[in-house]
């Protein structure tokens, strides 16, 4: 049995904790967040849990194997780095950290320690993205062509987060874990219409080695919510609507058939094929519920999370180039090795 503890208990920390606790071989014991009238209702429906306002008694308490931690960006690293140092496995919210620094040293020490460090890029467990991601691999969409997609709605702007940590980061969690290649240069724009705050829009564009393109928009400043992607590829193309209550993913058989025009070498003759459209049938447990029993397996049997602390350090470090390159109205910035290789 891994004994849990939550710590942060805002938004999205009462998720965790509703999911762990139906998680079999999970036990959730501690829970605790700074403002205590977070607690109340928790203490109400999980009498023996253990509440607390101060996240040292989670990190004291022997009792605690793992902690799950879903408190703001900025307390990420402290928090999960004492939690590792005390010998707990974590689980960290999207993003891993506040900087790709940070979320290096994370992984670093979840390794020395031999401790699982797993981020929780929630898409990546949802049925919509492991059919996509199953497409991709299979080699059933072809080559893929390009990502391209809008995340917007009218959100609650974050002080201490700009709108690419807090939505795009979801984007590129689902490119990390759905393509093998990873983006070599990242250009994007934004701005800010609330006073000098973090940019409320923003445009990033992937460049990869070869010709494929991605292109996420994000905002928090849009009339109606839309969560839709579109993956193009040689084969099939797919949408991807989140909001779509069933059938969330449509596969097109439709593209184009490039051949070289006989009577000219400079002309291309482009032909179109336009196939069936299908709506594949995806597995509806939460995302979540899967997460907590993959976390629970990993820490049980010592093997790799499938969203493990480098897909964390990739995803930071893109945001980082993304944000370089916004604070100069979009100048191509090149990422690394370490963002740039699996
Ligand atoms: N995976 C997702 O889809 C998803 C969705 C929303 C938020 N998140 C992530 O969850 C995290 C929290 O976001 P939120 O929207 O719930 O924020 P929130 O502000 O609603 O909640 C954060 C909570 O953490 C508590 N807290 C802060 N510092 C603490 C500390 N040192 N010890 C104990 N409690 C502390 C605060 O009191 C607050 O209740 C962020 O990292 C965010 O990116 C993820």
């Amino acid at each position: 049995m891994i004994r849990v503890g939550i710590i942060g208990l805002g938004y999205w920390g009462p998720n965790l904790l509703r999911n762990f606790s139906g998680t079999d071989g999970a036990q959730l014991v501690a829970a605790c967040d700074r403002q205590a009238e977070r607690l109340a209702p928790i203490a109400r429906r999980h009498p023996t849990v253990r509440m607390t306002t101060n996240a040292e008694d989670v990190l004291a308490d022997a009792s605690v194997d793992a902690v799950a931690i879903a408190t703001p960006v900025s307390t990420h690293f402290e928090l999960a780095m004492a939690a590792l140092q005390v010998g707990k496995h974590v689980l960290v919210e999207k993003p891993l950290a506040a900087s790709s620094e940070q979320a290096r040293r994370l992984a670093d020490e979840a390794d020395r320690r031999r401790l699982t460090l797993m981020v929780d890029h929630t898409f990546v467990y949802t049925g919509a993205v492991k059919r996509i991601a199953q497409m991709v691999a299979s080699g059933e969409v072809g080559d893929i062509y390009y990502y391209d997609s809008v995340r917007v709605n009218l959100g609650l702007f974050q002080h201490d987060v700009n709108v690419v940590w807090d939505l795009a980061v979801h984007d590129l969690a689902i490119l990390d874990h759905v393509l093998s290649a990873r983006p070599r240069a990242v250009s994007a724009t934004g701005m800010t219409h609330v006073g000098s705050g973090p940019e409320n829009i923003a445009y990033l564009t992937l460049f990869f080695d070869d010709r494929l393109i991605a292109h996420v928009h994000v905002n928090w400043l849009a009339p109606v919510k839309i969560r839709r992607t579109l993956i193009g590829g040689s084969q099939r193309m797919i949408v991807y609507d989140d909001l779509e209550p069933s059938e969330k993913i449509k596969v097109y058989d439709k593209g184009i058939t490039v051949n070289s025009d006989p009577q000219s070498v400079y002309q291309m003759l482009v032909g179109y094929r336009a196939g069936d459209m299908w709506a594949p049938h995806l597995d509806a447990t939460e995302a979540l519920a899967t997460e907590a029993a993959h976390f629970v397996a990993c820490v049980r049997d010592g093997t790799a999370p499938i969203t493990d602390a480098q897909s964390g350090i990739r995803v930071v470090r893109i945001i980082e180039a993304a944000c370089e390159s916004m604070a100069q109205r979009g100048r191509l910035v090149a990422l690394d090795a370490t963002a740039g290789v699996a």
